[in-house]
């Protein structure tokens, strides 16, 4: 029977819905001026087929409510699925505020996955239902692509760039992850699962975590690797201050601007020459070959842990700001 073999996915994120309704959109339109042309083309080599050999087809010159008809319907169709893809792809590139971060290297010929509190698994993902999560990742060597196809998110693995994907689990149960991009003799090898769980389920899970908070892990990397000496936190060091830094924008010489994200970091840890921030010299030497993908990570959740401890709470006063009471 057919009903035993799964010709889709099943949806189980909150995108998947969306982006089944326009794939079947489109599949609908599409079939449905094929099937009509093809029926069209079928009755009118019928009816005006020619028995004797003699009949001469009219000559017709244009018609203006036709080419009308066939220029105007088409472009509102078509208008209708850009309007419709471009709310999805919104809805599919931009996760909600409060996401959890899983970070995530491919390599040939396999997925590593590294949660931010310390545990690591490789070809397998666990997550909460009901959260959004963003997984941030690169590849060591070449280009890989991570799907999902249960949560309708796919994104290439790119050497030397971050890419990432987002979904929010509906249901709970084991799906599919996939490489999606020939990457090598085992590609079809680089597949694992992603195992969703209830969110206690999942907190219990995170509690027999074997590592250290990956914030930590960038911590010592960043005495170890002596960032530390230059990037002072009360800005008097030879490089800017870290602190409450991600996600700013930050003024760079030449005047140009850049945010501070994941890329940027990651970006002035390995090649520092690329963007300087303004008013500081070309003195940071790169640390490429010191400090592996997960390394980056690491510092990347240090410096962001960075930004939360330096940012004013609500309700407290600037640093600058007079004491209120003496
Ligand atoms: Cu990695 Cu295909």
């Amino acid at each position: 029977m057919l009903s035993g073999i799964p010709l889709f996915p099943v949806q189980a994120s909150t995108v998947a819905p969306d982006v089944d309704r326009l794939y079947f959109l489109i599949i609908a339109v599409t079939s449905f001026f094929a099937i009509a042309t093809v029926i069209a083309v079928a009755i009118f080599a019928i009816k005006y087929r020619d028995d004797s050999g003699e009949r001469v087809g009219a000559q017709i010159h244009g018609s203006i409510p036709l080419e009308l008809a066939w220029s105007v319907i088409p472009f509102i169709i078509s208008m209708g699925i850009f309007v419709y893809a471009t709310v999805v792809f919104f809805e599919i590139v931009r996760p909600p505020a409060e996401t959890m971060e899983i970070y995530s290297t491919g390599k040939r010929w396999m997925w590593r996955f590294q949660h931010v509190d310390g545990k690591s698994e490789i070809n397998e993902l666990h997550v909460p239902k009901g959260r959004p999560v963003r997984v941030t990742f690169t590849s060591e060597d070449v280009l890989h692509s991570l799907y999902f196809p249960a949560f309708r998110v796919k994104a290439d693995a790119i050497p030397g760039r971050y890419s990432s994907v987002w979904f929010e689990a509906t249901q709970t149960g084991d799906f599919h992850l996939f490489c999606a991009e020939y990457c090598g003799t085992k590609h079809s090898g680089m597949i694992g699962k992603v195992v969703v769980m209830e969110p206690s389920a999942y907190q219990a899970w995170l509690s027999g975590s074997d590592g250290q908070p990956l914030a930590v892990r960038g911590q010592q990397l960043f005495q170890q690797l002596a960032c530390v000496t230059c990037h002072l936190d009360d800005n008097t060091g030879r490089g800017p201050s870290l602190a409450g830094l991600f996600g700013t924008t930050v003024e760079l010489e030449g005047g140009a601007n850049a945010i501070a994200d994941d890329s940027y970091i990651r970006e002035s840890i390995l090649t520092p020459q690329t963007k300087i921030v303004a008013g500081y010299q070309r003195l940071m030497p790169t640390f490429q070959g010191q400090v592996n993908e997960e390394g980056v990570m690491g510092l990347i959740e240090f410096i962001k842990s960075k930004a939360a401890t330096a940012r004013p709470q609500p309700g407290t006063a600037p640093a600058s700001a007079p004491p209120a009471r003496p």
